[in-house]
């Protein structure tokens, strides 16, 4: 991969993809075995900046940006200089006077690390931005199911609940078809935009048709703080109507993998039995996260080192 930034996957060739996942596996047994002290990032410096909440994403960049031997640190939104009306420019240009390698950004505004990229000198990752595209979520899922199932061409992969709000959908959207995956998705008619076939996906009309024969069944959290009332009625009626429990697992394929980006809403995209069931691959996903993280921040930073 040789590119300043890493934005969303829907500039990505399915060749930089496959360099990404294939390093994360390496990195990911390399986790598996403890060893956790790598020199890729040795001698550079990593920035967080995080405009809204996140355990898993934040937690992870900044565990894999200190096992490749980067000095990291993580800036808190709420006690930093953007309360005082800071512009996002001008606290990238603040980050870059301090000679500041790497800025992984979490954004609520579509297309801020863009911008944010565009002004810099320092890489920077998208950790996720409004309802456009988290492009490491979408590669951990990859990774989970090309370590799992061997290949990720040819699988066929539901995706159910709030697409509408999901920039884990999209990037996944992306990155899956690019690969040549079958992505269906299903959800509340409220929270299905338009134009999904145009980007390769097949649009269900319920449940058990995005599922059935499904090598792969993932759950969406419901975005309670991105839309405003009345995509749904209630949060039992999306469960009833929208939700995964075992008896819609079932018409998946035998043994097929149940995903979730967290956090999870209990009960609600999914049901507590296949959250904690034998399918559920949510807490290795969360391995997966710290691997391709380390795999990204190590191939972005690759031509410095050379
Ligand atoms: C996702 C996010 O923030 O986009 N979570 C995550 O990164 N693990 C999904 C979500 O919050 O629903």
């Amino acid at each position: 991969m040789n590119r300043k930034d890493l934005l969303g996957l829907y500039d990505l060739s399915a060749e930089e993809i496959e360099e990404i996942l294939t390093l994360g596996l390496s990195y990911k047994a390399a986790l598996k075995r403890g060893e956790k002290e790598h020199s890729a990032l040795k001698g550079r410096s990593v920035i967080t900046l995080f405009y809204e909440n996140s355990t898993r994403t934040r937690t992870s960049f900044e565990l894999a940006a200190k096992f490749l031997g980067a000095k990291v640190v993580s800036i808190s939104v709420a006690t930093s200089s953007v309360q005082k009306g800071e512009t996002l420019v001008d606290t990238g240009k603040t980050l870059d006077a301090m000679k500041n390698d790497v800025i992984v950004i979490r954004h609520p505004m579509g297309g801020a690390p863009k911008l944010l990229a565009d002004t810099v000198k320092a890489h920077v990752v998208n950790g996720g931005d409004g309802m456009n595209e988290h492009p490491t979520q979408a590669l951990l899922d990859m990774l989970t199911l090309k370590e799992h199932l061997g290949s990720i061409k040819g699988l066929k992969v539901a995706i159910l609940g709030d697409i509408r709000h999901s920039r884990v959908a999209k990037s996944n959207l992306y990155g899956l078809t690019k690969l040549g995956a079958e992505v269906r998705l299903f959800g509340p008619k409220t929270l299905l935009p338009e134009g999904l076939e145009r980007e390769g996906a097949i649009v269900c009309s319920s449940r058990e048709e995005a599922v059935k024969g499904a090598d792969a069944v993932m759950g969406l959290r419901i975005q309670l703080e991105r839309q405003k009332a009345g995509n749904f009625p209630s949060l039992g009626e999306f469960a009833k109507y929208y939700g995964v429990d075992e008896q819609v697992l079932s018409h998946a394929k035998k043994g097929a993998l149940v995903l979730h980006p967290g956090p999870v809403n209990r009960g609600v995209e999914l049901s507590s039995g296949v959250i904690d069931g034998a399918q559920s691959h949510i807490e290795d996903q969360v391995l997966s996260g710290l691997a391709v993280r380390m795999s990204v921040l190590s191939l972005l930073g690759k031509e410095e080192r050379a």
